[in-house]
């Protein structure tokens, strides 16, 4: 079947698998030291988690998105079926778990130091079903329990979809040759290769994106490029990798090369670095082209 009439046949562009958390952070002037109380200068709630970050800048940008997760039965686990119901993404691949809480990260941020305790709480339960994966185009994994990850890339691969993997800080897995679009942030890279030479990876293709903005590309003829331009002020960066790696995927969806997919991932990145919150900047496409023509940012959007 040739490429068009494959994507005809699919109904979802998109499936993430991944954590759904409730974020809550706190900007700070220092941290507290032993029993001691501080007051944050600012402080932000909302739903959270990297996948669920990643899906609902590509849902309100106009994609048909699905998900693989779990969530407690309590009133978080409502939030996030409702906020994904309210934006179009179907929710037929959320369990919901009984007696479990729904997963939550606080981060505590003075200045560049950022500070983060997780609770996984009923993401431990989510499991990957290959029938829901099968009208994917595209699958998107983001850093999970190695050996969900694993089977999520064989059965993605298996539903015939091309599949990206942040992978973060978590061990690279077995199939890694398979995975066409292999993403992780500068220092994560450098950790697992000893240097940021992209050649050194087995992925298909590998985004690197890089701190300060941009991201260093490698495509699956070898060629290495690197696109940078857009630096700002940061006030928090939670979800910021996960906006890149929407932007990056809508790209390679449309089409693109990878490196305006890579343009559009560091100018989704920017915006939410500028504000407080992993899904405060999510924008609809009008909103995308507006900011990018604002920013003199050249996309084939
Ligand atoms: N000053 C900045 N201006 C614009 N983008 C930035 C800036 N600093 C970091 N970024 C981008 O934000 C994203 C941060 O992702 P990452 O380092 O993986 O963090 P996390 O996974 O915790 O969100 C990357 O795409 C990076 O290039
Ligand atoms: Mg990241």
């Amino acid at each position: 079947m040739d490429k068009k009439s494959l994507t005809e046949k699919k109904s979802l562009d998109v499936v993430g698998i991944g954590n759904l958390n409730y974020d809550i952070i706190m900007l700070v002037d220092r941290f507290p030291e032993f029993h001691e109380k501080v007051q944050a200068k600012e402080a932000y709630f909302g739903l959270g988690g990297a996948a669920g970050n990643t899906i609902s800048w590509l849902a309100v940008m106009g994609l048909r998105c699905g998900f693989v997760g779990a969530v407690g039965d309590d009133e978080i686990g409502n939030m996030h079926i409702e906020y994904f119901r309210g934006i179009g993404v179907d929710t037929g691949g959320i369990r919901r778990i009984p007696n479990r809480r729904s997963g939550v990260a606080i981060a505590v941020v003075s200045g560049q130091d950022k500070r983060i305790v997780k609770h996984l709480g009923a993401n431990a339960e989510r499991r990957i079903s290959e029938e829901y994966l099968k009208p994917a185009r595209h699958v998107h994994v983001s850093s999970g329990p190695e050996s969900i990850v694993e089977e999520a890339i064989r059965a993605a691969k298996r539903a015939g979809a091309t599949v990206s993997l942040d992978v973060g800080e978590a061990k690279l897995p077995e199939s890694i040759g398979e995975v066409d679009y292999l993403m992780m942030n500068e220092d994560e890279y450098r950790r697992k290769f000893g240097s940021l030479d992209l050649r050194l990876c087995p992925a298909r293709n590998v985004v690197v994106t890089l701190n300060g903005g941009g991201a260093a590309l490698r495509n699956s003829d070898g060629e290495v490029f690197e696109v940078r331009g857009l630096s700002a002020k940061v006030v928090d960066s939670t979800g910021a990798g996960d906006a890149f790696d929407a932007g990056f995927i809508y790209g390679t969806l449309k089409g693109w090369s990878i490196v305006d997919a890579a343009k559009l991932g560091m100018l989704l990145a920017y915006l939410t670095v500028k504000v407080m919150g992993a899904r405060t900047a999510v924008r609809n496409i009008g909103g995308i082209k507006k900011a990018a023509e604002h920013l003199g940012l050249e996309l084939p959007l």
